[in-house]
């Protein structure tokens, strides 16, 4: 059998890993400024997530969802204090997508309603309602049209008041910072006003913090530099560091109801395993702490460099804006410098993700790589 190619592919083959590196099967060491786009956290094959889920597998590594599963309950309090979202209810599944899909029924079953506001060049998944709200015709298919989405421009507050006037919409989602689109945000006046709109017209408000969220932005969740209070948080890449796993933080004011949401594989043991190996790391090593470090290393190091004309993002979540397209840059880093950066919807940008460990030393060998291409 072949494969049903939808991936354009570097051509390079990944065999193993190691913190901020990885290695092809020739040994070719890649510094990992991409993640596997956002989903490294800890760091590749970090030791005590390795042994925590080495050990996990050798006990029992599923189950279904129709019996008890403390580890469940030690991934969702643990979550709740290491991101300060105490008052939430943690429904557990399998991505960002299904995180999304889940969130907005919830909206919709809740509110009764079914139009949903989004943003331009937003991104929130591949499934049914994920992927309509999703700023990109070329990924939705007829049937994925049906959905009744609006999108409107981020920071215009009015327009979003003007559409929830009409009474028919269940919910708003947001990223944190947008990511395939290429690191545009809300600013924190707009959030707020969202915040005050959707509470007064009832509507739920939903973060999608599936790729800003985790410690990437320099706080555990991107929507918290802006302190308000969504009334549901979805979550998925850094969670597992690599393992599949998605998160729906649900307001406590939301009640639920036997079999309103649910999942076969969501929160079996290993999932929970590795997403709360993530949590204890990311509390030992003081990782966002690092983040907001490293970040601001990084953002002085690039300063210099005239050929960038802007830096987006936050934290570990960057976007360096150029005023040429950047496929060609990103290759021959790839391929000459064996450094794995991203791109965006935005052809002008490179995008910096990193597992949040990254070090100075290994910044400074991204600049120099990038100060000699872009000198060439
Ligand atoms: C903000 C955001 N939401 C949702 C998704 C979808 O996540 P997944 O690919 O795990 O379904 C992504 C993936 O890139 C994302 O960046």
């Amino acid at each position: 059998m072949d494969l049903f190619k939808v991936y354009p592919l570097y051509n390079v083959k990944p065999v193993k890993a190691k913190g901020v590196y990885v290695y092809d099967e020739n040994n070719t060491k890649y510094l990992d400024l991409y993640g596997g786009h956002g989903v490294i956290s800890i760091g590749h094959s970090h030791k005590k997530y390795v042994a925590r889920l080495s050990a996990q597998l050798k006990k029992i590594g599923f189950y279904s969802n129709s019996v008890q599963n403390p580890l469940q309950v030690e991934l969702a309090q643990k979550l709740g204090s290491l991101s300060g979202c105490e008052n939430y209810q943690l429904f557990l599944c399998n991505s960002g997508a299904e995180a999304n899909e889940n969130a907005l029924k919830l909206a919709s079953f809740k509110t009764g309603k079914s139009r949903v506001i989004a943003f331009n060049n937003s991104f929130h998944g591949r499934t049914s309602a994920a992927v309509a709200v999703t700023d990109n015709p070329f990924i939705n298919a007829p049937i994925n049209r049906q959905q009744k989405v609006t999108f409107l421009p981020l920071n215009n507050s009015d327009l979003v008041t003007d559409e929830l006037k009409k009474g028919d919409v269940a919910a708003v989602i947001i990223e944190g910072i947008q990511g395939v689109g290429g690191l545009d945000e809300g600013t924190t006046a707009f959030f707020k006003e969202l915040e005050k709109a959707c509470q007064k017209r009832g509507v739920f408000l939903i973060l999608d913090e599936v790729q800003s969220g985790y410690g990437r932005s320099g706080e555990f969740f991107a929507f918290q530099h802006h302190h308000i209070k969504p009334d549901i948080i979805t979550t998925a890449k850094g969670m597992g560091n690599g393992f599949p796993i998605g998160g729906v933080l649900i307001s406590n004011k939301i009640e639920p109801k036997f079999g309103m949401l649910g999942t076969t594989f969501g929160g079996n043991h290993l999932a929970c395993t590795a997403a709360i190996s993530v949590l204890e790391i990311m509390e030992s090593e003081n990782l966002i702490a690092h983040v907001n470090e490293v970040s601001n290393y990084f953002l002085k190091q690039i300063k210099p460099i005239s050929q960038i004309k802007k830096v987006k993002g936050k934290g570990l979540m960057l976007g360096l804006e150029f005023d040429f397209e950047v496929a060609e840059l990103r290759k021959k880093l790839i391929m000459e410098k064996h450094i794995f950066t991203g791109g965006s919807n935005n052809k002008k940008l490179l995008r910096i993700l990193p597992p949040l460990s990254i070090t100075k030393n290994q910044i400074n060998k991204f600049v120099i790589a990038l100060k000699t291409l872009l000198d060439e």
